[in-house]
């Protein structure tokens, strides 16, 4: 048994069939957890689940739900009840980013569904899940926000102000569930090669432009964000709540 360890723990993560959630979950997996594949589309997390159980048998399910909709997240509890009995690790990491440019020319659809999908739809499910942790005392809520939340930026803004109030979110909720030894924390990725951030890395011009006033001067891999994860789901994070955890390559401190 180590700090790190995630034996007996069952993990739901939205958006794990590709990127960062994937790669949380794959390494929740190694460190002996069960965890619960999800995104909009049912075969992608199908194969992710597939291929996460060819190394931990057993180890993963698929459920597909679309974190817009509050029934699919309930399905997406209920699920992971039917199958595994107990959620002791939820891990919000899908998000939506719909607008591209200043503040002026967003529609109100568009802020919308950037606040319902990155903070609303965040305390739908951490309001599902929660009932069960704070009853057995035991419980661990991680939010995938993002840098963006600690800057502002002129192409971005909506997105930003949502991952700021994801910080917000994670401290309330862990003043409000501290009690029961239920700890809500926040990681805050810098720029990571996924499909989301496609359009920063791709041309090779602009990854230069986009990593040059980063100390470690790269871009990060899905992988780079899985520790961060574990630290915070297991025992060796076991004092630390309603913190925003930044990984990014020291892009806020340059
Ligand atoms: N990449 C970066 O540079 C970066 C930096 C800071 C923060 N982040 C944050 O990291 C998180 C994960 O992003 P990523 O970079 O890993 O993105 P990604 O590689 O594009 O993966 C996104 C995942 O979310 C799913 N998804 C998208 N919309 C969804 C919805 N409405 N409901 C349920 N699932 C949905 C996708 O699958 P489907 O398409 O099948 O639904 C996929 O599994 C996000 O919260 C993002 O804001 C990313």
């Amino acid at each position: 048994m180590t700090l790190f360890d995630l034996t007996g723990k069952v993990a739901v993560i939205t958006g794990s069939s590709r990127g960062i959630g994937r790669a949380i979950a794959g390494r929740f997996a190694e460190h002996g957890a069960k965890v619960v594949i999800s995104s909009r589309k049912a075969e992608p997390c199908r194969k992710a689940a597939d291929a996460i159980n060819a190394e931990h048998p057993g180890a993963a399910i698929a459920v597909p739900a679309n974190i817009s909709s509050k029934d699919d997240l309930q399905n997406l509890v209920d699920e992971t009840m039917k199958a595994f009995g107990r959620i002791d690790i939820c891990v919000c990491n899908a998000a939506s980013n719909p607008y591209y440019g200043p503040l002026a020319g967003i529609s109100d659809d568009q802020f919308r569904k950037i606040l319902d999908n990155n903070i609303l739809s965040n305390h739908w499910l951490i309001q599902m899940c929660a009932p069960q942790m704070i009853e057995r005392k035991d419980g661990a809520v991680i939010i995938v926000s993002s840098i963006g939340g600690l800057r502002g930026n002129a192409i971005i803004g909506a997105y930003n102000i949502s991952k700021a109030a994801d910080f917000q979110l994670a401290r309330n909720l862990a003043a409000e569930f501290g009690p029961h030894n239920v700890r809500v924390n926040c990681i805050a990725p810098g720029l990571i090669k996924t499909d989301f951030a496609r359009a920063l890395w791709e041309d090779p011009e602009t990854l230069k432009r986009s990593t040059a006033g980063t100390p470690l001067r790269r871009i990060g891999e899905p992988d780079e964000i899985a520790g961060a994860a574990v630290f915070l789901a297991s025992k060796a994070g076991s004092f630390v709540t309603g913190q925003a955890i930044v990984v990014d390559g020291g892009a806020t401190i340059a």
